[in-house]
Protein backbone atom coordinates (compact mmCIF):
# COMPACT_ATOMS: atom_id res chain seq x y z
CA UNK A 1 0.00 0.00 0.00
CA UNK A 2 1.85 3.46 -1.16
CA UNK A 3 1.80 6.00 1.77
CA UNK A 4 -0.49 8.66 1.60
CA UNK A 5 -1.04 12.34 3.12
CA UNK A 6 -4.47 13.55 4.09
CA UNK A 7 -4.53 17.39 4.80
CA UNK A 8 -7.95 18.88 6.20
CA UNK A 9 -9.70 19.57 9.98
CA UNK A 10 -9.14 17.01 12.66
CA UNK A 11 -10.59 15.54 15.76
CA UNK A 12 -7.72 14.11 18.28
CA UNK A 13 -8.79 12.30 21.21
CA UNK A 14 -6.37 13.10 24.16
CA UNK A 15 -5.02 10.58 25.87
CA UNK A 16 -4.63 11.83 29.60
CA UNK A 17 -8.02 13.60 29.30
CA UNK A 18 -11.73 12.68 28.17
CA UNK A 19 -11.06 15.62 25.54
CA UNK A 20 -10.45 15.58 21.83
CA UNK A 21 -8.19 18.27 19.84
CA UNK A 22 -9.45 20.26 17.09
CA UNK A 23 -6.79 20.96 14.61
CA UNK A 24 -8.47 23.43 12.09
CA UNK A 25 -6.02 22.53 9.37
CA UNK A 26 -3.78 19.75 9.85
CA UNK A 27 -1.47 16.84 7.92
CA UNK A 28 -1.70 13.29 8.64
CA UNK A 29 0.92 10.90 7.36
CA UNK A 30 0.37 7.24 6.56
CA UNK A 31 2.79 5.08 6.10
CA UNK A 32 3.01 2.04 4.01
CA UNK A 33 2.00 -0.40 6.93
CA UNK A 34 -1.08 1.63 7.51
CA UNK A 35 0.24 3.21 10.49
CA UNK A 36 0.25 6.92 11.40
CA UNK A 37 3.67 8.17 10.58
CA UNK A 38 3.13 12.01 11.33
CA UNK A 39 0.49 14.41 12.67
CA UNK A 40 0.46 17.98 12.97
CA UNK A 41 -0.87 21.43 12.44
CA UNK A 42 -0.39 21.98 8.29
CA UNK A 43 2.98 24.35 8.12
CA UNK A 44 2.52 27.88 6.85
CA UNK A 45 2.37 27.43 2.81
CA UNK A 46 1.57 24.14 2.71
CA UNK A 47 1.38 22.91 -0.92
CA UNK A 48 -0.99 20.14 0.05
CA UNK A 49 -4.17 20.17 -1.14
CA UNK A 50 -7.13 19.56 1.01
CA UNK A 51 -8.69 16.07 1.20
CA UNK A 52 -12.23 15.70 0.85
CA UNK A 53 -13.00 19.69 1.69
CA UNK A 54 -16.22 19.96 3.96
CA UNK A 55 -15.21 16.77 6.23
CA UNK A 56 -13.51 16.50 9.36
CA UNK A 57 -10.56 13.64 9.98
CA UNK A 58 -11.12 11.65 13.72
CA UNK A 59 -10.43 8.18 14.18
CA UNK A 60 -12.99 5.52 13.24
CA UNK A 61 -15.77 5.01 16.22
CA UNK A 62 -15.78 1.85 18.38
CA UNK A 63 -18.83 -0.09 18.56
CA UNK A 64 -18.13 -1.90 21.98
CA UNK A 65 -21.16 -3.81 22.07
CA UNK A 66 -22.91 -4.89 18.72
CA UNK A 67 -25.18 -7.97 18.13
CA UNK A 68 -24.88 -9.24 14.74
CA UNK A 69 -27.87 -11.45 14.35
CA UNK A 70 -30.02 -8.62 15.15
CA UNK A 71 -29.13 -6.52 12.16
CA UNK A 72 -32.42 -7.25 10.60
CA UNK A 73 -34.35 -6.52 13.92
CA UNK A 74 -33.75 -3.33 14.91
CA UNK A 75 -36.22 -0.89 16.25
CA UNK A 76 -38.47 -3.76 16.67
CA UNK A 77 -40.71 -3.19 20.07
CA UNK A 78 -42.43 -6.05 21.86
CA UNK A 79 -41.66 -4.80 25.58
CA UNK A 80 -38.86 -5.17 28.47
CA UNK A 81 -35.45 -7.28 27.69
CA UNK A 82 -37.34 -10.86 28.79
CA UNK A 83 -40.03 -10.84 26.95
CA UNK A 84 -38.14 -8.58 23.87
CA UNK A 85 -35.96 -11.77 23.98
CA UNK A 86 -38.32 -14.11 23.50
CA UNK A 87 -40.74 -12.54 20.56
CA UNK A 88 -38.79 -10.62 18.96
CA UNK A 89 -35.19 -11.40 19.09
CA UNK A 90 -34.83 -15.75 19.74
CA UNK A 91 -37.30 -16.42 16.22
CA UNK A 92 -34.96 -14.22 14.28
CA UNK A 93 -31.71 -15.91 15.67
CA UNK A 94 -32.85 -18.92 14.80
CA UNK A 95 -32.76 -17.84 10.87
CA UNK A 96 -29.04 -18.27 11.46
CA UNK A 97 -28.47 -21.78 11.60
CA UNK A 98 -28.94 -21.26 8.02
CA UNK A 99 -25.73 -20.29 6.57
CA UNK A 100 -26.79 -18.66 3.11
CA UNK A 101 -29.03 -16.52 5.46
CA UNK A 102 -26.16 -15.69 7.62
CA UNK A 103 -23.86 -14.87 4.53
CA UNK A 104 -26.48 -12.19 3.33
CA UNK A 105 -26.85 -10.73 6.89
CA UNK A 106 -23.12 -10.80 7.58
CA UNK A 107 -22.37 -8.34 4.51
CA UNK A 108 -25.38 -6.19 5.53
CA UNK A 109 -24.10 -5.84 8.71
CA UNK A 110 -20.90 -5.13 7.45
CA UNK A 111 -22.02 -2.32 4.85
CA UNK A 112 -23.69 -0.80 8.01
CA UNK A 113 -21.05 -0.32 10.75
CA UNK A 114 -19.11 1.17 7.61
CA UNK A 115 -21.66 3.53 6.60
CA UNK A 116 -21.12 4.76 10.40
CA UNK A 117 -17.74 5.48 10.40
CA UNK A 118 -17.37 2.52 12.77
CA UNK A 119 -13.96 0.88 12.00
CA UNK A 120 -13.87 -1.31 15.23
CA UNK A 121 -16.69 -3.13 17.09
CA UNK A 122 -17.08 -6.52 19.92
CA UNK A 123 -19.56 -8.53 18.35
CA UNK A 124 -21.97 -11.32 19.50
CA UNK A 125 -21.92 -13.70 16.83
CA UNK A 126 -24.46 -16.32 16.67
CA UNK A 127 -25.00 -19.59 18.66
CA UNK A 128 -24.71 -20.78 15.51
CA UNK A 129 -20.73 -22.02 14.77
CA UNK A 130 -21.51 -21.96 10.77
CA UNK A 131 -23.23 -18.24 11.14
CA UNK A 132 -19.80 -16.96 13.26
CA UNK A 133 -17.53 -18.06 11.09
CA UNK A 134 -19.75 -16.48 8.29
CA UNK A 135 -19.70 -13.51 10.16
CA UNK A 136 -15.65 -13.17 10.99
CA UNK A 137 -14.99 -14.00 6.81
CA UNK A 138 -17.39 -10.99 6.25
CA UNK A 139 -15.47 -8.95 8.93
CA UNK A 140 -12.08 -9.47 7.23
CA UNK A 141 -12.88 -9.22 3.36
CA UNK A 142 -14.51 -5.59 4.38
CA UNK A 143 -11.06 -4.96 6.24
CA UNK A 144 -13.13 -3.83 9.81
CA UNK A 145 -11.86 -4.50 12.95
CA UNK A 146 -13.61 -6.15 15.04
CA UNK A 147 -13.82 -8.68 18.07
CA UNK A 148 -16.76 -11.36 17.82
CA UNK A 149 -17.63 -14.07 20.06
CA UNK A 150 -19.98 -17.46 19.61
CA UNK A 151 -23.14 -16.67 21.57
CA UNK A 152 -22.75 -19.07 24.46
CA UNK A 153 -26.36 -20.56 25.29
CA UNK A 154 -27.43 -23.75 26.42
CA UNK A 155 -30.74 -23.45 28.35
CA UNK A 156 -33.49 -20.70 28.60
CA UNK A 157 -33.86 -20.44 24.97
CA UNK A 158 -35.46 -22.23 22.29
CA UNK A 159 -33.68 -25.13 21.35
CA UNK A 160 -33.07 -24.56 17.74
CA UNK A 161 -30.77 -21.63 19.68
CA UNK A 162 -29.42 -23.83 22.24
CA UNK A 163 -26.11 -25.63 21.56
CA UNK A 164 -24.93 -28.51 24.80
CA UNK A 165 -22.17 -27.12 26.77
CA UNK A 166 -19.05 -29.45 25.27
CA UNK A 167 -20.22 -28.69 21.62
CA UNK A 168 -19.99 -25.23 22.13
CA UNK A 169 -16.56 -25.38 23.50
CA UNK A 170 -15.71 -27.22 20.81
CA UNK A 171 -16.58 -25.05 18.24
CA UNK A 172 -15.56 -22.12 20.06
CA UNK A 173 -11.87 -23.48 19.75
CA UNK A 174 -12.13 -24.30 16.30
CA UNK A 175 -12.90 -20.65 15.96
CA UNK A 176 -10.11 -18.99 18.44
CA UNK A 177 -7.59 -21.30 15.89
CA UNK A 178 -9.15 -19.78 12.59
CA UNK A 179 -9.84 -16.09 13.82
CA UNK A 180 -7.93 -15.17 16.90
CA UNK A 181 -4.98 -12.97 16.15
CA UNK A 182 -6.34 -12.58 12.41
CA UNK A 183 -4.07 -10.54 10.02
CA UNK A 184 -2.37 -9.40 13.20
CA UNK A 185 -4.62 -8.41 15.40
CA UNK A 186 -7.33 -6.78 13.36
CA UNK A 187 -10.12 -10.13 13.80
CA UNK A 188 -10.02 -11.34 17.85
CA UNK A 189 -12.26 -14.10 19.22
CA UNK A 190 -14.24 -13.08 22.42
CA UNK A 191 -15.48 -15.33 25.03
CA UNK A 192 -19.08 -14.45 24.83
CA UNK A 193 -21.57 -15.79 27.39
CA UNK A 194 -25.05 -14.46 26.41
CA UNK A 195 -25.80 -13.98 29.67
CA UNK A 196 -26.01 -15.93 33.03
CA UNK A 197 -29.57 -16.69 32.33
CA UNK A 198 -28.75 -18.36 29.17
CA UNK A 199 -25.89 -20.57 30.76
CA UNK A 200 -25.28 -23.61 32.82
CA UNK A 201 -22.49 -23.75 35.04
CA UNK A 202 -20.61 -26.15 32.58
CA UNK A 203 -20.82 -23.89 30.38
CA UNK A 204 -19.73 -20.91 32.27
CA UNK A 205 -17.33 -22.88 33.70
CA UNK A 206 -15.93 -23.72 30.22
CA UNK A 207 -16.00 -20.55 28.78
CA UNK A 208 -13.84 -19.34 31.92
CA UNK A 209 -11.19 -22.03 31.07
CA UNK A 210 -11.30 -21.26 27.50
CA UNK A 211 -10.99 -17.48 27.84
CA UNK A 212 -7.99 -18.11 30.22
CA UNK A 213 -5.69 -20.49 28.36
CA UNK A 214 -6.09 -18.59 25.15
CA UNK A 215 -5.99 -15.13 27.31
CA UNK A 216 -8.89 -13.96 25.40
CA UNK A 217 -11.41 -11.14 25.54
CA UNK A 218 -14.90 -11.96 27.22
CA UNK A 219 -18.18 -10.10 27.03
CA UNK A 220 -21.34 -10.37 28.55
CA UNK A 221 -24.69 -8.91 29.36
CA UNK A 222 -24.88 -7.72 33.17
CA UNK A 223 -27.37 -6.19 35.64
CA UNK A 224 -29.62 -4.80 32.34
CA UNK A 225 -33.29 -5.20 33.82
CA UNK A 226 -35.17 -6.02 37.46
CA UNK A 227 -36.57 -9.03 36.24
CA UNK A 228 -33.50 -10.29 34.65
CA UNK A 229 -31.54 -9.79 37.81
CA UNK A 230 -34.54 -11.61 39.80
CA UNK A 231 -34.39 -14.72 37.65
CA UNK A 232 -30.30 -14.42 38.11
CA UNK A 233 -30.62 -14.45 41.79
CA UNK A 234 -32.94 -17.64 41.30
CA UNK A 235 -30.99 -19.40 38.94
CA UNK A 236 -27.92 -19.32 41.21
CA UNK A 237 -28.43 -19.14 44.25
CA UNK A 238 -25.07 -19.33 45.44
CA UNK A 239 -23.95 -16.19 43.97
CA UNK A 240 -23.82 -12.97 46.37
CA UNK A 241 -25.16 -10.84 43.25
CA UNK A 242 -25.58 -10.94 39.95
CA UNK A 243 -21.90 -9.81 39.25
CA UNK A 244 -20.43 -13.07 41.51
CA UNK A 245 -22.25 -15.24 39.10
CA UNK A 246 -19.25 -14.60 36.49
CA UNK A 247 -16.58 -13.97 39.05
CA UNK A 248 -16.96 -16.93 40.50
CA UNK A 249 -16.14 -18.86 37.02
CA UNK A 250 -13.21 -16.79 36.02
CA UNK A 251 -15.28 -13.93 33.66
CA UNK A 252 -14.71 -11.34 35.61
CA UNK A 253 -10.82 -9.96 34.20
CA UNK A 254 -9.46 -6.94 33.21
CA UNK A 255 -10.00 -8.18 29.65
CA UNK A 256 -13.86 -8.87 30.15
CA UNK A 257 -16.77 -5.68 28.61
CA UNK A 258 -19.82 -5.90 30.89
CA UNK A 259 -22.96 -4.68 28.44
CA UNK A 260 -25.52 -2.25 30.56
CA UNK A 261 -24.64 -2.38 33.97
CA UNK A 262 -27.52 -0.29 35.15
CA UNK A 263 -28.38 -1.42 38.16
CA UNK A 264 -24.99 -2.82 39.99
CA UNK A 265 -24.79 -2.66 43.80
CA UNK A 266 -21.86 -0.82 45.25
CA UNK A 267 -20.44 -4.43 46.23
CA UNK A 268 -20.71 -5.19 42.28
CA UNK A 269 -19.12 -1.94 41.16
CA UNK A 270 -16.27 -2.76 43.76
CA UNK A 271 -15.54 -6.12 42.43
CA UNK A 272 -15.57 -4.96 38.95
CA UNK A 273 -13.12 -1.97 39.66
CA UNK A 274 -10.86 -4.30 41.66
CA UNK A 275 -10.90 -6.84 38.60
CA UNK A 276 -10.47 -3.88 36.23
CA UNK A 277 -13.18 -4.88 34.06
CA UNK A 278 -14.49 -2.67 31.49
CA UNK A 279 -18.35 -1.06 30.85
CA UNK A 280 -20.27 -1.05 27.56
CA UNK A 281 -22.25 1.71 27.80
CA UNK A 282 -25.50 1.22 25.68
CA UNK A 283 -28.09 4.35 26.53
CA UNK A 284 -30.28 4.08 23.35
CA UNK A 285 -31.00 0.14 24.25
CA UNK A 286 -31.86 1.44 27.81
CA UNK A 287 -34.19 3.41 26.87
CA UNK A 288 -35.76 1.58 23.94
CA UNK A 289 -36.57 -1.64 26.18
CA UNK A 290 -37.26 0.65 29.45
CA UNK A 291 -34.02 -0.75 30.99
CA UNK A 292 -33.35 2.28 33.01
CA UNK A 293 -30.19 4.36 33.28
CA UNK A 294 -26.49 3.62 34.00
CA UNK A 295 -24.79 6.15 35.96
CA UNK A 296 -22.36 6.92 33.60
CA UNK A 297 -20.65 10.08 35.97
CA UNK A 298 -20.56 8.01 38.67
CA UNK A 299 -18.75 5.49 36.53
CA UNK A 300 -16.15 7.42 34.83
CA UNK A 301 -15.33 8.74 38.73
CA UNK A 302 -14.80 5.36 39.78
CA UNK A 303 -12.12 4.85 36.94
CA UNK A 304 -14.04 2.28 35.59
CA UNK A 305 -12.71 2.08 31.79
CA UNK A 306 -16.12 2.86 29.35
CA UNK A 307 -16.51 2.19 25.87
CA UNK A 308 -20.01 3.31 23.51
CA UNK A 309 -22.55 0.46 22.46
CA UNK A 310 -24.79 0.45 20.11
CA UNK A 311 -26.73 -2.64 20.96
CA UNK A 312 -28.29 -3.66 17.99
CA UNK A 313 -31.32 -4.58 17.63
CA UNK A 314 -32.28 -3.15 20.49
CA UNK A 315 -30.71 -0.23 19.86
CA UNK A 316 -32.47 1.66 17.24
CA UNK A 317 -29.07 2.62 15.31
CA UNK A 318 -25.69 1.59 14.58
CA UNK A 319 -24.44 5.01 14.83
CA UNK A 320 -22.28 5.51 17.62
CA UNK A 321 -22.76 9.63 16.89
CA UNK A 322 -26.82 9.15 17.91
CA UNK A 323 -25.55 6.79 20.12
CA UNK A 324 -23.67 9.50 21.94
CA UNK A 325 -26.29 11.99 21.84
CA UNK A 326 -28.13 9.33 23.49
CA UNK A 327 -25.95 9.04 26.31
CA UNK A 328 -25.79 12.96 26.57
CA UNK A 329 -29.75 12.51 27.52
CA UNK A 330 -28.94 9.59 29.92
CA UNK A 331 -26.64 11.43 31.70
CA UNK A 332 -29.15 14.84 31.91
CA UNK A 333 -31.34 12.16 33.18
CA UNK A 334 -28.94 11.25 36.22
CA UNK A 335 -28.69 14.95 37.13
CA UNK A 336 -24.86 14.78 35.98
CA UNK A 337 -24.32 16.09 32.66
CA UNK A 338 -21.57 15.09 30.08
CA UNK A 339 -19.32 17.05 27.85
CA UNK A 340 -20.11 16.60 23.98
CA UNK A 341 -16.30 16.20 23.68
CA UNK A 342 -15.89 13.66 26.20
CA UNK A 343 -18.62 11.35 24.71
CA UNK A 344 -16.79 12.06 21.42
CA UNK A 345 -13.75 10.52 23.43
CA UNK A 346 -15.83 7.53 24.62
CA UNK A 347 -17.00 6.72 21.13
CA UNK A 348 -13.11 6.11 20.10
CA UNK A 349 -10.03 6.03 22.13
CA UNK A 350 -12.35 5.39 25.13
CA UNK A 351 -13.83 2.48 23.41
CA UNK A 352 -10.47 1.14 22.21
CA UNK A 353 -9.33 1.34 26.01
CA UNK A 354 -12.05 -0.66 27.20
CA UNK A 355 -11.71 -3.01 24.06
CA UNK A 356 -7.92 -3.49 25.49
CA UNK A 357 -7.09 -1.99 21.85
CA UNK A 358 -6.17 1.87 23.53
CA UNK A 359 -1.98 1.23 22.44
CA UNK A 360 -2.98 0.53 18.78
CA UNK A 361 -6.74 2.52 17.77
CA UNK A 362 -8.46 5.33 18.96
CA UNK A 363 -5.85 8.31 18.04
CA UNK A 364 -4.30 10.38 15.39
CA UNK A 365 -0.58 9.91 16.81
CA UNK A 366 2.78 8.57 15.53
CA UNK A 367 2.89 4.67 15.61
CA UNK A 368 -1.51 4.42 15.99
CA UNK A 369 -3.01 2.28 13.36
CA UNK A 370 -4.53 4.65 10.76
CA UNK A 371 -8.51 3.45 11.98
CA UNK A 372 -9.69 7.40 10.99
CA UNK A 373 -12.88 8.59 8.89
CA UNK A 374 -13.64 11.57 7.62
CA UNK A 375 -17.42 12.43 8.49
CA UNK A 376 -19.32 15.71 6.43
CA UNK A 377 -19.61 18.31 8.68
CA UNK A 378 -20.51 21.80 8.26
CA UNK A 379 -17.63 24.99 8.03
CA UNK A 380 -17.72 26.12 11.61
CA UNK A 381 -15.32 27.90 13.46
CA UNK A 382 -15.31 26.64 16.95
CA UNK A 383 -14.77 23.63 18.66
CA UNK A 384 -17.72 23.51 20.54
CA UNK A 385 -20.20 23.79 17.63
CA UNK A 386 -18.26 21.33 15.31
CA UNK A 387 -19.08 18.50 18.07
CA UNK A 388 -22.53 19.79 18.25
CA UNK A 389 -22.49 19.38 14.89
CA UNK A 390 -21.44 15.98 15.28
CA UNK A 391 -23.32 14.62 17.93
CA UNK A 392 -26.64 16.11 18.07
CA UNK A 393 -27.59 17.01 14.59
CA UNK A 394 -30.65 14.39 13.78
CA UNK A 395 -30.13 14.57 10.00
CA UNK A 396 -26.35 12.63 11.00
CA UNK A 397 -23.79 14.08 7.96
CA UNK A 398 -22.75 11.12 6.01
CA UNK A 399 -19.19 9.26 6.32
CA UNK A 400 -17.17 10.02 3.20
CA UNK A 401 -14.53 8.33 3.99
CA UNK A 402 -13.44 5.11 6.54
CA UNK A 403 -9.95 3.46 6.57
CA UNK A 404 -8.80 0.92 9.01
CA UNK A 405 -4.63 0.34 8.99
CA UNK A 406 -5.15 2.81 6.27
CA UNK A 407 -6.89 0.15 3.80
CA UNK A 408 -10.54 1.56 2.30
CA UNK A 409 -13.08 -0.66 4.28
CA UNK A 410 -15.29 -1.62 1.76
N1 LIG B 1 -29.39 -9.96 27.42
C1 LIG B 1 -29.24 -11.19 26.91
N2 LIG B 1 -29.29 -11.17 25.57
C2 LIG B 1 -29.47 -9.89 25.22
C3 LIG B 1 -29.60 -9.23 23.97
O1 LIG B 1 -29.54 -9.83 22.89
N3 LIG B 1 -29.77 -7.88 24.00
C4 LIG B 1 -29.81 -7.18 25.17
N4 LIG B 1 -29.98 -5.86 25.15
N5 LIG B 1 -29.70 -7.79 26.36
C5 LIG B 1 -29.53 -9.12 26.39
ZN1 LIG C 1 -26.59 -6.65 24.05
Amino acid sequence: MPPRTIRGRCLDPLPGARDVAYLPDAVLEIDENGHISAFGPAPSGCAIPETLPGTVWMPGFVDAHVHFPQTRIVGRSSGALLDWLAQTVFPEEARFADKTYANTVAAEFCRALIASGTTTAAVYGSSHPVATAALFTALDRSHLRATVGLTLMDRAAPPALCLEARQALVAAEALVARWHEHDEGRLRFAVTPRFALSCSEALLEGAGELAARHGLPIQTHLSENHAEIAAVAAAFPGAAHYLDVYAQHGLCTERTVFGHCIHLSDDEWTVMQAAGAAVAHCPDSNFFLGSGVMPLRRTLERGVRVGLGSDVGAGRTFSLRRIAAAAYDAALVCGARVEPAELLWLATLGGAQALGLGDAIGRLAPGYEADVIAVAAPEVDDRAALLDALLFSHSTEPVRNVLVRGRRAV
